[in-house]
């Protein structure tokens, strides 16, 4: 079985290595995206209408992605590499799979926070962990914070996803960063004291047991909440009624941050078309497309979404603190879960 699974994996490689072929043609840009989003075809479709370059695509899990990028090595014939959260872009970082670029249009439009070093990757749009409530089992005072969620009056209340996931871990790299590892270890102990159940499943089922009345509190991507707002199936407005929505953290360091961004690869064929989608990447419509396709917000300064939803959430303080702080924090947050016994 095992040797058939390899096999079946060389066949795939190969396969896929004849469709998208190394090469210098500065008309075709390879693009590995671990984004699966169907409003992204537009994004593509309008760079192509603008340039005349056809974007050869190749979707990926972000491991898988990282991981093909790394065998094929100078051979890789890709061009930009789209990845969500700053820790696995910090991880291509470092594993040498992007290279620098210089771009003014880049540096100037996307806010230093989002920015790797020297210009190896880019943010170009953000998400925020938040607070869910269920609000008849809840008082939202007792939940303004994120420190709030780990202290004794929610005991058997809260609900997360696994404290390994890469959204949990770069929350946990963010108390690092305001609180110490001593005090982010406490803050995860007592997160596991107030489990209501042990960790399991992703975001949005979180939000659905808040509403069910299994978890009191849980925390969320803000992209799955919006989800649901923008849902027109009745168990989904079901669950919309029933839960609470906070920006934690508004009186002092803000709501924890993370992006989906880009790089371009290491060896990549055509390095000029893979600048010119990373700028295009920046205008108000590509912006407008890259963001909403997944309910984030766009990190470009007053570009308009249209999604009357995310909108709705209106506006909040954000935490500063470098993304790439943040990259450089998690194998410290993993090894603080793990001591914590945070499943
Ligand atoms: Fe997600």
């Amino acid at each position: 079985m095992k040797r058939l699974t390899y096999f079946s994996t060389v066949l795939a490689t190969l396969l896929t290595s004849l469709s998208v072929t190394a090469t210098a043609d500065d008309k075709v840009l390879n693009l590995y995206s671990a984004r699966h989003y169907a409003t992204d075809e537009a994004l593509y479709n309008n760079f192509t209408q603008k340039t005349g370059i056809q974007i050869k695509r190749l979707e990926m899990s972000d491991q898988a992605l990282l991981e093909r990028l790394a065998s094929e090595g100078a051979r890789s014939p890709a061009d930009v590499v789209l990845l969500v959260d700053a820790a696995r872009l910090s991880k291509a970082e470092e594993q040498g799979l992007f290279q620098p670029i210089q771009s003014e249009l880049l540096t100037q439009n996307i806010p230093t926070q989002y920015q790797g070093n020297k210009g190896m990757w880019f943010g170009f749009s953000s998400r925020n962990r938040v607070i869910l409530y269920n609000k008849d089992r809840v008082d939202p005072k007792l939940v303004s914070n994120y420190e709030d969620l780990a202290k004794p009056a929610l005991k058997g209340q809260v609900c997360t996803r696994s404290g390994s996931h890469p959204y949990m871990l770069s929350l946990m790299s963010a108390l690092i960063a305001h609180h110490g590892e001593a005090k982010a270890q406490q803050w995860a102990e007592g997160m596991v004291a107030n489990m209501a159940r042990d960790p399991k499943g992703g975001d949005t089922d979180q939000i659905r047991a808040v509403a069910s009345g299994e978890c009191g509190v849980a925390l969320s991507n803000s992209y799955y909440w919006v989800r649901l707002l923008r849902s027109d199936k009745p168990e989904d407005k079901a669950v919309v009624e029933k839960v609470g929505y906070i920006w934690p953290n508004q009186d002092s360091y803000g709501t924890h941050v993370n992006i989906s961004g880009g790089a371009v690869a290491a060896n990549a064929p055509n390095q000029a078309g893979a600048i010119q989608f990373l700028e295009y990447l920046v205008s108000p419509e590509a912006q407008k497309y890259f963001a909403n396709g997944n309910n984030e917000f766009p990190v470009v300064q007053g570009v308009k979404t249209g999604n009357a939803e995310l909108e709705s959430l209106g506006s909040f303080k954000e935490d500063k603190t470098p993304i790439k702080t943040l990259a450089d924090n998690t194998n410290l947050s993993q090894k603080i879960m793990d001591r914590a016994n945070y499943k």
